[in-house]
């Protein structure tokens, strides 16, 4: 085992001491010091530290409130507390309250080195044990992807083939279409037990906020930067970085991600000290990054480094053969979630179901099952229980025959249902139809053109003329 990856913090307030365990531990051990607890807290805040050595008595304070603050903490280090020779009945108290092993003044260098080696060893397997914890109960695997559709086979197969690779990922997209949960499979089937997964919103984050978020900051690297912070690649070394909607990032800190995808190296922010980072990148989009390239909004050399494998997540619309499995599965999930006993869709409403084409997909019905259940007072749950656009299917027959040709077979009816005479005015229609379709899409206007079956960019340009923005 190589120990020197591993940090130490030693903790005491006699500068001999600090200086001296210093000397004699950081050939071995990646060392930091501090006189106190204030501190040792600053330290144990940025660093992630494996063991930590702390004197019993520091000045006024007290080692052993250090050690029960420090193991309540999520990541907490191995403690070992350092007590003056004799005060074996302190050394067993603390060790009562968690501390890992105690050591007694005067130090032995070679002693006081074995017991930090089993320290870390003991750490290693006890964050083993977590991890396989985590995994069985998560249950990320392949296993919670739910789909039999030839549509679903070949993202099956890749998840397969690449997840014990380093290969950089692309996951495309729809919104709703399972991409986080695709993302958290590769990482789960990654074949490391201990490795993370950290995962970045980048859509939900201001340019500098997103790079520190990234790549970390040094204390006063800007405004605001009032102390050093561990960024995300940093956290996520050995492990995989998903980064989420990676088509809202900005074209600047797209140069900064290439380079520490590329050269696995990064720079915290305000620090021009590189540092190796081994992380495997998963990325999601709805959007299409290749149009992005060819409008100038996406660097081409970053896609190309993202888009080693891709997949893309086939819309609902595409597989409704897998409504049946994902209804079963949903249903079971929001009934004991409720403490309902077992429930079923009537005929009918499984037929709405399927006449629906779920621009929300996956998300959408899994919301709608919920919907359903909180609503249903039976073992059943009928058309009536299901949200009332699923119910309203002369809604659904104009919008298809609007989008495609003014078929003699479309119903007048449908169409008299929504618009009143005064409303038969194209134009008037237009705004109507775009209205309905924001609704529908909780205001997303990219998923709101795309159920027009219009661009995006035309659905800019409607809006404006229709006054609703201004940009
Ligand atoms: N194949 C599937 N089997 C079971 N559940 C699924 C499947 N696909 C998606 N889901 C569920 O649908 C919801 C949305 O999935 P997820 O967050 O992975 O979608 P997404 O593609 O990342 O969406 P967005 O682009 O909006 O972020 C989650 O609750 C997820 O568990
Ligand atoms: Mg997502």
């Amino acid at each position: 085992m190589n120990f020197t990856e591993h940090t130490i913090l030693i903790v005491d307030d006699e500068k001999n001491t600090r200086d001296g365990l210093r000397l004699s531990l950081e050939d071995e051990f990646d060392v930091y010091v501090a006189a106190n607890i204030a501190e040792a807290e600053e330290v144990l805040k940025n660093e992630s530290v494996d063991v930590m050595l702390t004197d019993l008595r520091l000045g006024g304070e007290n080692g052993m409130d250090l050690i029960t603050r420090t193991l309540a903490r999520a990541k907490a280090p191995v403690c070992i507390l350092m007590t003056a020779y004799g005060s074996v009945d302190v050394a067993v108290e603390a060790m009562k309250k968690g501390a890992y092993d105690y050591v007694s003044k005067p130090l032995n260098i070679d002693e006081l080195e074995i017991v930090i080696k089993r320290a870390i060893r003991s750490r290693k397997v006890e964050e083993e044990i977590v991890a396989l914890k985590a995994q069985v109960t998560e249950r990320y695997g392949l296993e919670n992807i739910i789909g039999r559709s030839a549509a679903m086979q070949p993202i099956f197969e890749t998840v397969r083939q690449v997840a014990p690779t380093r290969a950089t990922v692309l996951i495309e997209g729809e919104s709703g279409t399972g991409k986080e949960l695709v993302g958290r499979a590769i990482h789960h089937l990654s074949g490391r037990p201990r490795a993370k997964l950290v995962t970045v919103h980048c859509a939900a984050l201001s340019e500098q906020l997103l790079e520190s978020e990234l790549f970390g900051h040094e204390r006063g690297a800007f405004t605001g930067a009032l102390e050093r912070r561990i960024g995300r690649f940093e956290e996520a070394d050995g492990g995989t970085l998903f980064l989420d909607e990676i088509g809202e990032i900005d074209l600047n800190t797209q140069v900064k991600l290439l380079r520490a995808i590329g050269e696995r190296t990064i720079e915290r922010l305000g620090s021009n000290k590189p540092l190796k980072v081994d992380v495997r990148v998963v990325a999601a989009t709805n959007k299409d990054l290749s149009e992005m390239v060819r409008e100038g909004t996406f660097r081409d050399d970053l896609f190309f480094r993202l888009n080693v494998v891709s997949l893309m997540m086939p819309p609902l619309r595409q597989r409704k053969e897998d409504i049946i499995l994902l209804v079963d599965a949903f249903l079971r999930e929001f009934t004991e979630e409720n403490g309902k006993p077992p429930m079923e869709l009537t005929t009918e409403a499984m037929q709405a179901l399927y006449d629906y084409d779920w621009p929300g997909n996956v998300r959408e019905l899994r919301t709608v099952i919920e919907h359903g259940v909180v609503m249903s007072n039976t073992a059943k749950i009928g058309v009536r229980h299901l949200p009332p656009f699923l119910k309203d299917d002369s809604l659904l027959n104009f919008r298809q025959t609007a989008k495609g040709q003014i078929s003699a077979a479309a119903p007048p009816a449908a169409a008299a249902n929504i618009f009143s005479d005064g409303d038969l005015n194209l134009g008037k229609m237009e705004e109507k139809m775009i209205r309905l379709a924001l609704e529908r899409t909780a205001d997303n206007r990219t998923e709101a053109a795309r159920l027009l079956g219009i661009s995006r960019r035309t659905m800019q340009r409607k809006l404006k003329e229709m006054g609703l923005i201004d940009e």
